[in-house]
Order: structure tokens, then sequence, then C-alpha cells
């Protein structure tokens, strides 16, 4: 049984006392989800200490959104692997689409910001997804194949242990279009498969969430499906309410 997991990218929304609020929210409605949902809640780095306050001890894992491809130094505005890490931050959002188009980060740029996750012990949430002229040229396939072939392909069997990975359509991401459930299994079996080309049976327990506008009315759908293993949810994890909900949707 894969585990089933609802992580939360807050992006750049919230200031620190608004963070925790929403984290003191989700702390306290935890015991109404099943324990087998493992919430991961992803704050700014500026949210990270004070959020870690709050969740530490209470099965609520915390994880960045970015971390430098640069172990330390004078990278100014960078910020490591380490000083997350050291923080008690167990996860790392890495190749997210809004990093990639907005900030130019390449397969290049990735690979060097997994060896910094690994080199500290935090477990990457590798995000993959095309774009719409991509689906409509019938392409996505062939781009998460590329995007994964390209940075995972390079991990060590033990380091893809610990790897997450999320489909994120960058077509559905904040734009209140969803992948059908049908698309979403579609290409999480696909990607299962790749990873399996690779690394073998390890594959099959790879957890591989599904990201793009989803929310309390559609999880349920979109979790059903044997290879959707939960969600990255943006604007919905925002409210707690619907995190939680989110997380009760699990019918598995
Ligand atoms: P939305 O849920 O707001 O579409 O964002 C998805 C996402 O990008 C999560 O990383």
């Amino acid at each position: 049984m894969r585990k089933k997991v609802v992580a939360g990218n807050w992006k750049m929304n919230t200031t620190p006392v608004e963070g925790v609020e929403l984290a003191k929210a989700v702390v306290a409605g935890k015991g109404s989800v099943c324990s087998c949902v493992n919430f991961i809640v992803c704050p700014p780095f500026t949210h990270l200490s004070e959020v870690m306050k709050v969740t530490r001890g209470t099965g609520i894992a915390v994880g960045a959104q970015n971390c430098a491809a640069e172990a330390k130094g004078a990278y100014t505005g960078e910020v490591s692997a380490a000083m997350i890490a050291s923080l008690g931050v167990e996860y790392v959002i890495l190749g997210h689409s809004e990093r990639r188009q907005y900030y130019g980060e390449t397969s290049a740029t990735l690979n060097k910001k997994m060896e910094q996750a690994f080199a500290n012990n935090l477990a990457p949430i590798y995000c993959v997804g095309e774009n719409l002229a991509e689906r409509e040229a019938g392409k996505h396939f062939e781009v998460v194949k590329a995007q994964i072939e390209e940075v995972v392909f390079n991990l060590t069997a033990a380091q893809f242990e610990k790897l997450i990975i999320a489909y994120e359509p960058v077509w559905a991401i904040g734009t209140g279009k969803t992948a059908t459930a049908e698309q979403a299994q579609e290409i999480h079996a696909y990607i299962r498969e790749v990873l399996r080309s690779k690394f073998g049976a390890k594959a099959d327990d790879t957890v591989i969430l599904y990201g793009g506008s989803a929310k309390p009315s559609n999880a349920p759908e979109l979790f059903s499906k044997p290879d959707v293993d939960g969600g990255l949810i943006g604007g919905a994890a925002l409210v707690a309410d619907d995190f939680l909900a989110i997380g009760k949707s699990f019918s598995k």
C-alpha cells in the first residue's frame, strides 16, 4: 500500500502571522481526517521556523517551496537546503512549473538542487507537467518523460525511495480547469511505467500526487484512481477547511 499524501503549496501567500494561524487550523482539524493521510504544508521560507513550532509532534510535516542549487556562500538572496533542514523541515518542492517558467529553472539546475536536498535529508517533491500547447499537440507523455529522465534518472535507488512526484499540468494550475480523473490516471500510470523502467519494482511504492485546481469537490474522484496517491494543492490549501476536506476525500 502506497502512502496517501495531501500537500499544500502556499506559494507566495500569507504573512507569517496568517501562516501560523493557517497551520494551527490544520493541526486543530487533523483529528477529523483518517490518520492514514499524511499532510504536508509548504509555507514561504519566512514562515518555516514559526510553522515548525506549531506542527512539531502533530504528525503534520513541513516542506519548503524551493532551495538553493549551491551548498553555501556568496549567493545573495538564496536559501540553502542545510538552512531549511536545520529547522526540522522534511520536504522541499523542486521543479514547480512556476519556477521553471518564471525563474528559468532547467534540468541542470534541478539536478544540483536535488543533490543539495538529499545531502541534507530533505525529501524532494519533484514536479512535472506539460503546458497547454504541449497537451494539445499530444506531447504530454514525452514532456513528462524528459522531465523525469533528465533529473530523476540521476538518483540512486536509495534517493529514489524518498522521492515524491507531483504531476501538475500547467494548464490546470490556478485556472479552475482540472485534468479529468481519467486524464490524471492515464499519465500517472505512464509516469510510474517510466519510473519502473529505471528503478524496477521500487516504482510501485512511489507516491505520485496530482496538482492543478484540486479542491474538495473534485478530489474524491481524482483520488479514487489507482495511481493517484494524493494531491499537491495550491489555492485550496490556503483555506484550512478545504485542505482538510481534500484529506477526507480518500475512499481507498
Ligand atoms: P492550484 O491548486 O492553485 O491550481 O495550484 C496547484 C499547484 O501549483 C500546487 O503546486
